[in-house]
Protein backbone atom coordinates (compact mmCIF):
# COMPACT_ATOMS: atom_id res chain seq x y z
CA UNK A 1 0.00 0.00 0.00
CA UNK A 2 1.69 3.28 -0.72
CA UNK A 3 1.24 6.82 -2.28
CA UNK A 4 2.39 10.64 -2.61
CA UNK A 5 5.21 12.23 -4.99
CA UNK A 6 4.73 9.09 -3.13
CA UNK A 7 4.00 5.87 -2.17
CA UNK A 8 0.62 3.97 -1.13
CA UNK A 9 -0.53 0.33 -0.44
CA UNK A 10 -2.16 -1.15 -3.65
CA UNK A 11 -4.57 -3.27 -4.20
CA UNK A 12 -3.89 -7.15 -4.76
CA UNK A 13 -3.25 -8.31 -1.16
CA UNK A 14 -6.80 -8.57 0.78
CA UNK A 15 -7.03 -6.76 4.12
CA UNK A 16 -7.96 -10.50 5.57
CA UNK A 17 -5.09 -11.91 4.83
CA UNK A 18 -3.08 -8.97 7.36
CA UNK A 19 -1.53 -10.18 10.82
CA UNK A 20 -3.02 -9.05 14.30
CA UNK A 21 0.29 -7.04 14.24
CA UNK A 22 -0.96 -5.53 10.74
CA UNK A 23 -4.22 -4.67 11.89
CA UNK A 24 -2.88 -3.05 15.16
CA UNK A 25 -0.28 -0.78 13.23
CA UNK A 26 -3.33 0.55 10.49
CA UNK A 27 -5.63 1.13 13.22
CA UNK A 28 -2.85 3.34 15.46
CA UNK A 29 -2.55 4.85 12.15
CA UNK A 30 -5.57 5.90 11.16
CA UNK A 31 -6.55 6.93 14.94
CA UNK A 32 -3.89 9.53 15.02
CA UNK A 33 -4.88 11.07 11.87
CA UNK A 34 -8.62 11.49 13.53
CA UNK A 35 -6.78 12.64 16.60
CA UNK A 36 -5.17 15.02 14.52
CA UNK A 37 -8.11 16.38 13.19
CA UNK A 38 -10.37 16.18 16.23
CA UNK A 39 -7.80 17.98 17.49
CA UNK A 40 -7.90 20.72 14.68
CA UNK A 41 -11.42 20.97 14.63
CA UNK A 42 -11.50 21.61 18.66
CA UNK A 43 -9.17 24.64 18.29
CA UNK A 44 -10.83 26.05 15.12
CA UNK A 45 -14.47 24.62 14.66
CA UNK A 46 -14.42 26.41 11.15
CA UNK A 47 -10.69 24.45 10.18
CA UNK A 48 -9.30 27.55 9.12
CA UNK A 49 -11.36 27.13 5.75
CA UNK A 50 -12.41 30.76 5.48
CA UNK A 51 -15.04 31.39 2.44
CA UNK A 52 -11.96 32.27 -0.03
CA UNK A 53 -9.96 29.05 0.64
CA UNK A 54 -12.80 26.74 -0.09
CA UNK A 55 -11.73 27.15 -4.15
CA UNK A 56 -8.45 26.02 -3.55
CA UNK A 57 -9.39 22.87 -1.46
CA UNK A 58 -11.81 21.97 -4.23
CA UNK A 59 -9.09 22.15 -6.98
CA UNK A 60 -6.44 20.74 -5.28
CA UNK A 61 -8.61 17.97 -3.77
CA UNK A 62 -9.23 17.61 -7.35
CA UNK A 63 -5.48 17.36 -8.56
CA UNK A 64 -4.54 14.84 -5.68
CA UNK A 65 -7.37 11.87 -6.89
CA UNK A 66 -6.62 12.50 -10.25
CA UNK A 67 -2.67 11.83 -9.99
CA UNK A 68 -3.75 9.47 -6.87
CA UNK A 69 -6.29 7.59 -9.24
CA UNK A 70 -3.51 7.01 -11.53
CA UNK A 71 -0.35 5.63 -10.43
CA UNK A 72 2.41 4.22 -11.64
CA UNK A 73 2.37 0.21 -10.37
CA UNK A 74 6.18 -0.25 -9.27
CA UNK A 75 7.55 -3.57 -10.11
CA UNK A 76 6.93 -5.10 -6.78
CA UNK A 77 3.68 -4.95 -7.57
CA UNK A 78 2.62 -4.27 -3.77
CA UNK A 79 2.50 -0.50 -4.17
CA UNK A 80 2.02 2.47 -6.59
CA UNK A 81 3.96 5.61 -7.72
CA UNK A 82 1.92 8.69 -8.11
CA UNK A 83 2.91 12.87 -7.50
CA UNK A 84 -0.01 13.42 -6.00
CA UNK A 85 1.51 14.93 -2.66
CA UNK A 86 2.57 17.84 -5.32
CA UNK A 87 -1.03 19.15 -4.48
CA UNK A 88 -1.13 18.65 -0.71
CA UNK A 89 2.19 20.67 -0.30
CA UNK A 90 0.52 23.09 -2.28
CA UNK A 91 -2.08 22.67 -0.25
CA UNK A 92 0.37 23.30 2.93
CA UNK A 93 1.30 27.10 1.05
CA UNK A 94 -2.00 28.23 0.26
CA UNK A 95 -4.29 26.49 2.92
CA UNK A 96 -2.06 25.78 6.12
CA UNK A 97 -1.62 22.06 7.89
CA UNK A 98 -5.35 21.48 8.46
CA UNK A 99 -6.35 22.10 4.61
CA UNK A 100 -3.49 20.13 3.53
CA UNK A 101 -4.78 16.95 5.43
CA UNK A 102 -7.96 17.36 4.08
CA UNK A 103 -6.84 17.14 0.45
CA UNK A 104 -4.11 14.54 1.13
CA UNK A 105 -7.27 11.96 3.11
CA UNK A 106 -9.42 12.68 0.10
CA UNK A 107 -7.33 9.69 -1.37
CA UNK A 108 -10.34 8.03 0.34
CA UNK A 109 -12.30 8.33 -2.16
CA UNK A 110 -9.60 7.58 -5.52
CA UNK A 111 -10.96 6.21 -8.13
CA UNK A 112 -9.02 3.31 -8.94
CA UNK A 113 -9.78 -0.70 -8.94
CA UNK A 114 -9.05 -3.57 -6.66
CA UNK A 115 -8.68 -0.76 -3.38
CA UNK A 116 -10.63 -2.23 -0.89
CA UNK A 117 -12.16 0.13 2.15
CA UNK A 118 -9.21 -0.74 4.65
CA UNK A 119 -6.43 0.19 2.39
CA UNK A 120 -8.53 3.28 1.35
CA UNK A 121 -8.56 4.61 4.66
CA UNK A 122 -4.97 3.39 5.72
CA UNK A 123 -4.00 5.31 2.88
CA UNK A 124 -6.31 8.76 3.55
CA UNK A 125 -4.70 8.58 7.36
CA UNK A 126 -1.56 8.12 6.01
CA UNK A 127 -1.61 11.18 3.15
CA UNK A 128 -3.81 13.26 5.82
CA UNK A 129 -0.95 12.37 7.89
CA UNK A 130 1.93 13.49 6.62
CA UNK A 131 0.44 16.66 4.53
CA UNK A 132 -0.44 18.00 8.23
CA UNK A 133 2.98 17.06 9.93
CA UNK A 134 4.49 19.14 6.89
CA UNK A 135 2.10 22.06 7.72
CA UNK A 136 3.42 22.49 10.93
CA UNK A 137 6.82 22.23 9.79
CA UNK A 138 6.19 24.70 7.37
CA UNK A 139 4.77 26.87 9.90
CA UNK A 140 7.23 26.01 12.32
CA UNK A 141 10.21 27.65 10.24
CA UNK A 142 8.05 30.61 9.42
CA UNK A 143 6.65 29.92 6.10
CA UNK A 144 3.37 32.38 5.88
CA UNK A 145 0.35 30.49 4.77
CA UNK A 146 -1.58 32.16 1.78
CA UNK A 147 -0.60 33.02 -2.14
CA UNK A 148 3.13 33.35 -2.20
CA UNK A 149 4.31 36.89 -4.01
CA UNK A 150 7.27 38.57 -5.11
CA UNK A 151 8.70 39.09 -1.75
CA UNK A 152 7.98 35.21 -0.60
CA UNK A 153 11.26 34.54 -2.29
CA UNK A 154 13.09 33.27 -1.11
CA UNK A 155 12.77 33.54 1.95
CA UNK A 156 10.02 30.73 1.48
CA UNK A 157 12.23 27.90 0.10
CA UNK A 158 13.62 27.14 3.56
CA UNK A 159 10.27 26.33 5.19
CA UNK A 160 8.87 24.78 2.14
CA UNK A 161 11.65 22.23 1.90
CA UNK A 162 11.77 21.38 5.46
CA UNK A 163 7.89 20.30 4.52
CA UNK A 164 9.15 18.31 1.92
CA UNK A 165 11.58 16.85 3.59
CA UNK A 166 8.91 16.06 6.66
CA UNK A 167 6.31 15.01 4.02
CA UNK A 168 8.37 12.62 1.96
CA UNK A 169 9.87 10.98 5.16
CA UNK A 170 6.72 10.44 6.91
CA UNK A 171 5.15 9.12 3.85
CA UNK A 172 8.11 6.67 3.53
CA UNK A 173 8.15 5.78 7.55
CA UNK A 174 4.62 5.02 7.66
CA UNK A 175 4.14 2.83 4.50
CA UNK A 176 7.85 1.54 5.70
CA UNK A 177 6.20 0.06 8.67
CA UNK A 178 3.47 -1.81 6.77
CA UNK A 179 5.45 -3.19 3.88
CA UNK A 180 7.73 -4.80 7.11
CA UNK A 181 4.14 -6.25 8.43
CA UNK A 182 3.46 -7.83 5.12
CA UNK A 183 6.35 -8.98 3.66
CA UNK A 184 6.43 -9.56 0.21
CA UNK A 185 6.98 -13.20 -1.40
CA UNK A 186 9.67 -11.84 -2.49
CA UNK A 187 12.09 -8.31 -1.31
CA UNK A 188 11.99 -7.25 -5.05
CA UNK A 189 12.55 -4.32 -6.50
CA UNK A 190 10.56 -2.07 -4.24
CA UNK A 191 13.00 -2.51 -1.43
CA UNK A 192 16.25 -2.20 -3.58
CA UNK A 193 14.88 1.16 -4.99
CA UNK A 194 13.82 3.10 -2.11
CA UNK A 195 16.03 5.16 -1.78
CA UNK A 196 15.44 6.12 -5.63
CA UNK A 197 11.77 6.46 -5.14
CA UNK A 198 12.88 8.25 -1.96
CA UNK A 199 14.83 10.93 -3.65
CA UNK A 200 12.44 11.57 -6.76
CA UNK A 201 9.50 11.86 -4.22
CA UNK A 202 11.76 14.52 -2.77
CA UNK A 203 11.90 16.37 -5.89
CA UNK A 204 8.43 15.88 -7.63
CA UNK A 205 7.65 17.75 -4.02
CA UNK A 206 9.36 21.08 -5.07
CA UNK A 207 6.26 21.53 -7.89
CA UNK A 208 3.97 22.00 -4.95
CA UNK A 209 5.82 25.36 -4.35
CA UNK A 210 5.31 25.96 -8.42
CA UNK A 211 1.54 25.82 -8.11
CA UNK A 212 1.21 27.90 -4.94
CA UNK A 213 3.56 30.51 -6.79
CA UNK A 214 1.84 30.06 -10.06
CA UNK A 215 -1.46 30.67 -8.01
CA UNK A 216 -0.59 34.08 -7.72
CA UNK A 217 -1.03 34.79 -11.19
CA UNK A 218 -2.79 31.87 -12.76
CA UNK A 219 -5.26 30.71 -9.77
CA UNK A 220 -6.68 27.46 -10.42
CA UNK A 221 -5.26 27.24 -14.18
CA UNK A 222 -2.02 27.10 -12.10
CA UNK A 223 -2.77 23.42 -11.19
CA UNK A 224 -3.78 22.37 -15.05
CA UNK A 225 -0.33 23.81 -16.09
CA UNK A 226 1.12 21.56 -13.19
CA UNK A 227 -0.60 19.08 -13.74
CA UNK A 228 0.48 18.24 -17.20
CA UNK A 229 4.77 17.82 -16.41
CA UNK A 230 3.16 15.53 -13.07
CA UNK A 231 1.81 13.29 -15.78
CA UNK A 232 4.96 13.18 -18.43
CA UNK A 233 6.57 12.13 -14.83
CA UNK A 234 4.42 9.45 -13.89
CA UNK A 235 4.38 8.24 -17.51
CA UNK A 236 8.07 7.95 -17.21
CA UNK A 237 7.86 6.25 -13.95
CA UNK A 238 5.53 3.89 -15.34
CA UNK A 239 7.94 3.35 -18.18
CA UNK A 240 10.66 2.74 -15.93
CA UNK A 241 8.59 0.26 -13.99
CA UNK A 242 7.29 -1.73 -16.92
CA UNK A 243 10.54 -2.36 -18.54
CA UNK A 244 11.69 -3.99 -15.28
CA UNK A 245 8.65 -6.23 -15.48
CA UNK A 246 9.68 -6.85 -19.03
CA UNK A 247 13.28 -7.76 -18.56
CA UNK A 248 11.90 -9.94 -15.26
CA UNK A 249 9.64 -11.93 -17.57
CA UNK A 250 12.33 -11.87 -20.30
CA UNK A 251 14.57 -13.85 -17.85
CA UNK A 252 11.73 -15.66 -16.10
CA UNK A 253 10.96 -17.44 -19.73
CA UNK A 254 14.58 -18.21 -20.39
CA UNK A 255 15.37 -19.80 -16.91
CA UNK A 256 11.79 -21.50 -17.61
CA UNK A 257 12.92 -22.95 -20.51
CA UNK A 258 16.03 -24.15 -19.50
CA UNK A 259 14.81 -25.81 -16.58
CA UNK A 260 12.22 -27.81 -18.47
CA UNK A 261 15.40 -28.82 -20.50
CA UNK A 262 17.06 -29.87 -17.78
CA UNK A 263 14.54 -30.26 -15.24
CA UNK A 264 17.08 -31.68 -12.28
CA UNK A 265 18.25 -28.07 -11.46
CA UNK A 266 15.37 -26.82 -10.83
CA UNK A 267 15.58 -23.09 -8.94
CA UNK A 268 19.52 -22.88 -9.80
CA UNK A 269 19.27 -20.46 -11.95
CA UNK A 270 17.46 -18.24 -9.46
CA UNK A 271 20.04 -19.19 -6.70
CA UNK A 272 22.54 -18.90 -8.30
CA UNK A 273 21.67 -14.98 -9.17
CA UNK A 274 21.03 -14.25 -5.33
CA UNK A 275 24.28 -15.68 -4.32
CA UNK A 276 26.22 -13.91 -7.20
CA UNK A 277 24.36 -10.79 -6.02
CA UNK A 278 25.41 -11.74 -2.57
CA UNK A 279 30.05 -11.48 -3.64
CA UNK A 280 29.17 -8.40 -5.64
CA UNK A 281 27.04 -6.29 -2.92
CA UNK A 282 29.75 -8.05 -0.26
CA UNK A 283 33.12 -6.59 -2.59
CA UNK A 284 31.61 -3.79 -2.83
CA UNK A 285 30.01 -3.18 -6.75
CA UNK A 286 28.29 -0.64 -7.62
CA UNK A 287 24.28 -1.10 -7.22
CA UNK A 288 23.99 -1.36 -10.97
CA UNK A 289 26.67 -3.98 -11.32
CA UNK A 290 24.62 -6.37 -8.84
CA UNK A 291 21.57 -5.99 -11.08
CA UNK A 292 23.44 -7.31 -14.26
CA UNK A 293 24.96 -10.15 -12.03
CA UNK A 294 21.78 -11.13 -10.92
CA UNK A 295 21.15 -11.21 -14.29
CA UNK A 296 24.34 -13.11 -15.10
CA UNK A 297 23.64 -15.54 -12.80
CA UNK A 298 20.16 -16.06 -14.08
CA UNK A 299 20.97 -16.98 -17.42
CA UNK A 300 24.39 -18.40 -17.18
CA UNK A 301 23.16 -22.03 -18.01
CA UNK A 302 21.02 -20.67 -20.82
CA UNK A 303 23.23 -22.24 -23.43
CA UNK A 304 21.91 -25.71 -21.89
CA UNK A 305 19.57 -25.33 -24.78
CA UNK A 306 21.43 -25.79 -27.19
CA UNK A 307 22.77 -28.86 -26.24
CA UNK A 308 20.85 -31.93 -26.83
CA UNK A 309 18.77 -33.10 -24.02
CA UNK A 310 19.84 -36.78 -24.35
CA UNK A 311 23.23 -35.56 -23.28
CA UNK A 312 22.13 -33.25 -20.24
CA UNK A 313 20.09 -36.29 -19.12
CA UNK A 314 22.77 -39.17 -20.00
CA UNK A 315 23.34 -41.28 -16.50
CA UNK A 316 26.43 -42.74 -17.63
CA UNK A 317 29.77 -41.27 -18.76
CA UNK A 318 29.76 -39.18 -21.65
CA UNK A 319 31.88 -39.69 -25.13
CA UNK A 320 34.40 -36.94 -26.06
CA UNK A 321 31.97 -35.58 -28.42
CA UNK A 322 28.99 -35.39 -25.58
CA UNK A 323 31.76 -33.30 -23.66
CA UNK A 324 32.37 -31.00 -26.41
CA UNK A 325 29.01 -30.13 -27.02
CA UNK A 326 28.67 -30.12 -22.62
CA UNK A 327 31.31 -27.59 -23.18
CA UNK A 328 29.93 -25.69 -25.63
CA UNK A 329 27.49 -24.55 -23.60
CA UNK A 330 28.88 -20.82 -22.74
CA UNK A 331 29.08 -20.00 -26.06
CA UNK A 332 26.14 -21.28 -27.02
CA UNK A 333 24.64 -19.17 -23.90
CA UNK A 334 26.26 -16.39 -25.57
CA UNK A 335 25.12 -16.68 -28.91
CA UNK A 336 20.80 -16.80 -27.64
CA UNK A 337 21.19 -14.09 -25.49
CA UNK A 338 24.03 -11.34 -27.26
CA UNK A 339 21.29 -8.92 -28.65
CA UNK A 340 19.89 -8.51 -25.69
CA UNK A 341 21.10 -4.98 -25.00
CA UNK A 342 20.18 -4.52 -21.02
CA UNK A 343 23.05 -7.95 -20.37
CA UNK A 344 26.19 -5.89 -21.46
CA UNK A 345 28.93 -6.91 -18.92
CA UNK A 346 26.73 -9.93 -17.88
CA UNK A 347 27.18 -11.72 -21.78
CA UNK A 348 30.84 -12.14 -20.37
CA UNK A 349 29.56 -13.67 -17.31
CA UNK A 350 27.70 -15.86 -19.65
CA UNK A 351 30.55 -16.99 -21.56
CA UNK A 352 33.35 -17.49 -18.86
CA UNK A 353 31.65 -18.96 -15.70
CA UNK A 354 33.48 -22.05 -16.24
CA UNK A 355 36.80 -21.01 -16.95
CA UNK A 356 38.81 -21.62 -13.85
CA UNK A 357 41.63 -19.62 -12.21
CA UNK A 358 44.35 -22.29 -12.89
CA UNK A 359 43.57 -21.78 -16.53
CA UNK A 360 42.09 -25.44 -16.51
CA UNK A 361 38.31 -24.21 -17.89
CA UNK A 362 36.32 -23.89 -20.32
CA UNK A 363 36.31 -22.60 -23.11
CA UNK A 364 38.85 -20.39 -23.83
CA UNK A 365 41.11 -21.52 -21.09
CA UNK A 366 41.70 -18.07 -19.46
CA UNK A 367 43.30 -17.69 -16.02
CA UNK A 368 43.56 -15.51 -12.73
CA UNK A 369 41.95 -11.50 -13.88
CA UNK A 370 41.87 -12.73 -17.56
CA UNK A 371 38.73 -14.14 -16.44
CA UNK A 372 35.59 -11.40 -16.25
CA UNK A 373 34.78 -10.63 -12.56
CA UNK A 374 31.45 -11.38 -13.58
CA UNK A 375 32.34 -15.15 -14.30
CA UNK A 376 34.57 -15.51 -11.34
CA UNK A 377 31.54 -14.64 -9.10
CA UNK A 378 29.06 -16.69 -10.82
CA UNK A 379 31.65 -19.69 -10.71
CA UNK A 380 31.27 -19.77 -7.07
CA UNK A 381 27.90 -19.31 -6.66
CA UNK A 382 27.24 -21.73 -9.37
CA UNK A 383 29.07 -24.73 -7.49
CA UNK A 384 27.72 -23.47 -4.30
CA UNK A 385 24.50 -23.86 -5.06
CA UNK A 386 25.22 -27.59 -7.21
CA UNK A 387 26.87 -28.63 -4.28
CA UNK A 388 23.93 -28.27 -1.37
CA UNK A 389 21.24 -29.62 -3.73
CA UNK A 390 20.29 -32.69 -4.09
CA UNK A 391 21.04 -34.59 -7.20
CA UNK A 392 19.86 -37.89 -8.31
CA UNK A 393 23.21 -39.34 -7.54
CA UNK A 394 23.64 -37.87 -4.26
CA UNK A 395 21.92 -36.00 -1.78
CA UNK A 396 22.52 -32.30 -0.52
CA UNK A 397 25.54 -31.22 1.03
CA UNK A 398 25.64 -29.12 3.92
CA UNK A 399 26.04 -25.80 3.70
CA UNK A 400 29.63 -26.41 5.87
CA UNK A 401 31.53 -28.97 3.70
CA UNK A 402 30.59 -26.97 0.78
CA UNK A 403 32.15 -24.37 1.84
CA UNK A 404 35.13 -26.50 2.96
CA UNK A 405 35.27 -27.21 -0.77
CA UNK A 406 35.08 -23.53 -1.69
CA UNK A 407 38.06 -23.33 -0.04
CA UNK A 408 39.35 -26.73 -1.43
CA UNK A 409 39.66 -25.70 -4.80
CA UNK A 410 40.10 -21.59 -3.59
CA UNK A 411 43.20 -20.59 -5.94
CA UNK A 412 43.29 -23.62 -8.23
CA UNK A 413 39.53 -23.48 -9.62
CA UNK A 414 37.62 -20.11 -7.54
CA UNK A 415 38.74 -16.57 -6.83
CA UNK A 416 40.10 -16.82 -3.45
CA UNK A 417 38.78 -13.43 -3.27
CA UNK A 418 35.32 -13.88 -4.23
CA UNK A 419 35.50 -17.32 -1.86
CA UNK A 420 36.12 -15.19 1.43
CA UNK A 421 33.20 -12.80 0.04
CA UNK A 422 30.67 -15.34 -0.61
CA UNK A 423 31.53 -17.30 3.17
CA UNK A 424 31.50 -13.53 4.82
CA UNK A 425 28.00 -13.06 2.95
CA UNK A 426 26.97 -16.72 3.92
CA UNK A 427 27.67 -15.79 7.18
CA UNK A 428 25.90 -12.57 8.01
CA UNK A 429 22.61 -13.10 5.18
CA UNK A 430 22.68 -17.22 5.37
CA UNK A 431 21.74 -19.55 2.35
CA UNK A 432 18.17 -21.21 1.96
CA UNK A 433 18.93 -24.40 0.55
CA UNK A 434 16.26 -26.02 -2.04
CA UNK A 435 13.04 -26.53 -0.37
CA UNK A 436 11.62 -29.44 -1.39
CA UNK A 437 14.96 -31.70 -2.78
CA UNK A 438 15.37 -31.57 -6.49
CA UNK A 439 12.86 -34.32 -8.17
CA UNK A 440 14.97 -36.84 -9.93
CA UNK A 441 14.31 -37.19 -13.78
CA UNK A 442 11.00 -38.87 -14.40
CA UNK A 443 12.29 -41.32 -16.63
CA UNK A 444 14.72 -42.46 -13.74
CA UNK A 445 17.99 -41.58 -15.00
CA UNK A 446 20.69 -40.33 -13.16
CA UNK A 447 22.85 -37.28 -15.45
CA UNK A 448 25.44 -35.74 -14.23
CA UNK A 449 25.77 -32.30 -12.93
CA UNK A 450 28.33 -29.51 -15.13
CA UNK A 451 28.17 -27.69 -12.77
CA UNK A 452 29.07 -29.97 -9.30
CA UNK A 453 32.45 -29.95 -8.89
CA UNK A 454 32.85 -33.25 -6.56
CA UNK A 455 31.49 -35.32 -9.30
CA UNK A 456 33.53 -33.99 -12.24
CA UNK A 457 32.17 -35.27 -15.51
CA UNK A 458 33.49 -38.94 -16.38
CA UNK A 459 34.26 -39.12 -20.15
CA UNK A 460 35.16 -42.36 -22.04
CA UNK A 461 37.28 -42.85 -25.15
CA UNK A 462 34.44 -42.48 -27.82
CA UNK A 463 34.79 -44.99 -30.81
FE1 LIG B 1 27.22 -23.96 -16.80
Amino acid sequence: MMTGTGHRARGGRGASRLSAAAWLYMAAVVAAALAVLGQAMGADPGLDFRVGQAWPILVLALLFLICDSAPATLASRQSAWSPSSSATLAAVVLIGPVGALVVGATSLLSVRRGLDLTQRVFNASMYGLSAYAAGEAYLALGGHVGHPGHGSFPGIIGPFAAAAVVHVFINHGLLWGMLMLVPAAEPGPLHRHMPLLFLADLGYATLGLLIAALWTVGGAFAAVLVLVPLFVARWAIGQFAAQEQAYAATMAALCQAVETKDCYTRGHSERVSRGSAMIAREVGMRSSRVEAIRYAGMLHDVGKLGVPTTILQKSGALTEEEFAAIQLHPMRGLAIVREIGFLDEALAGIMHHHERIDGRGYPMGLAGDEIPEFARVIAVADAFDAMTSNRSYRGARSIGDAVADLRKWSGTQFDPALVDAFVAALRREGWEQPRPAAVPPADGTAAQDHDDPTAPLRVVESW
